[in-house]
């Protein structure tokens, strides 16, 4: 009997209407567009304003998109993996509620955080599911209300984040397309560089935390950047060499888009031409767990079969990591 891979067989994404340009956010803190742009590739990026809609909102209109593409019937998926760095709630995960929105009523569902790792990391568990053989159908979101933990008085990271969601539902390959290798890291280290504070088991919500703003997001961006730059370029080097991918060989990198020169200098690293580097950063910012995705929903069209993609992605935590990926279909 042949291995069994996990394959991408389909993808879907969504984002907000709403735009949020560099322009009306020099109206809302000390900042100008030529700075964000320099400093970070972003142009707009798309915010969900309907305070009753939470990211199990993002989630639906990605899942639903994915599942349609393909034709899949939700009672079919045997697994929803929620990434997510900011669910509906604390308590009760926002996977579960998903899967029952979308129709996944024989699913089991649960959340994975690992910040702006999470989707890069559930790619690796959904795909040992599929590998095990035990699950035929995963589906995986990635979703990010990031506008829910940004103060937007804070010019250090309110030019950063959007809002969006994408799925990719991943099915067994007997052809040996999907994921080939996987190469994922975490460092407690980074645990000062990036977090939100309060909220938690450690410092729960009164009212001085929020007072004191503790619920939104901090960012050490220096030092993130630094981490960021040479660890996500670290892991694509390693999995190609790993791999025996030359730079030929690689048609696609899939990096997070946190920042245009991290993308770039990975990009660099592993001597890959800009035509290769899959590249939204512009359009939505960065939208944690939702990236990849939405990289690949973007992408999608120019995508062939056999093609070789390396993800790669440098998060809160610390998290990072790469997984290498053959593409199992062309575009309809
Ligand atoms: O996805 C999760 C992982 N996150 C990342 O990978 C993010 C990594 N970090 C970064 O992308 C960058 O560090 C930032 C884009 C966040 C910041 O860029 P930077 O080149 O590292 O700028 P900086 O923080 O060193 O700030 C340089 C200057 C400072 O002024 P002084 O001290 O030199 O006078 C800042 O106060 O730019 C100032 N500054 C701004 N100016 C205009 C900081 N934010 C802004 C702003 N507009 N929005």
């Amino acid at each position: 009997m042949s291995k069994i891979t996990a394959a991408i067989t389909a993808v879907g994404g969504y984002v907000p209407d709403y735009v949020l340009t560099n322009k009306k956010l020099e109206e809302m803190v000390d900042t100008n567009d030529e700075w964000i742009t320099t400093r970070t590739g972003i142009k707009e990026r798309r915010i969900l304003k309907d305070s009753d809609k939470g990211t199990s909102y993002l989630a639906i209109q990605a899942a639903k998109e994915c599942l349609k593409k393909n034709n899949t019937d939700p009672k079919d998926i045997d697994l929803v993996i929620m990434s997510t760095a900011t669910p509906d709630m604390p308590v009760a995960a926002t996977g579960v509620y998903v899967a029952s929105q979308i129709g996944a009523i024989n699913a089991f569902s649960y959340d994975l955080v690992a910040a702006c790792s999470s989707f890069l990391y559930g790619m690796s568990t959904a795909a040992s599911y599929i590998e095990s053989g035990r699950y035929k159908k995963v589906l995986l979101i990635g979703a990010d209300k990031m506008s829910s933990i940004i103060d937007y008085e804070d010019r250090a990271t309110c030019i950063i984040f959007g809002d969006g969601g994408g799925a990719v539902l991943f099915e067994p390959s007997e052809e040996g397309y999907g994921v080939q290798d996987e190469f994922l890291r975490s460092d407690g280290i980074g645990r000062q560089s990036l977090k939100i504070d309060a909220g938690g088991s450690l410092m729960p919500a009164s009212a001085e935390t929020v007072a004191n703003k503790q619920h939104f997001v901090f960012q050490d961006g220096k030092t993130v950047f630094k981490f960021a730059v040479s660890n996500m370029a670290d892991v694509s080097a390693k999995i190609m060499q790993r791999n025996n991918l030359s730079a030929d060989d690689v048609n696609w990198l899939v990096p997070h888009q946190a920042n245009k020169r991290i993308i770039d200098a990975t990009a660099k690293r592993m001597g890959l031409d800009d035509e290769k580097v899959m590249m939204n950063i512009h359009k939505y910012g960065n939208t944690t767990s939702a990236t990849l995705p939405l990289c690949l929903v973007d992408y999608e069209s120019k995508l062939k079969k056999g093609d070789n993609l390396v993800f790669a992605s440098f998060g809160g935590g610390f998290t990072w990591g790469a997984v290498y990926v053959t593409w199992a279909y062309d575009s309809k």
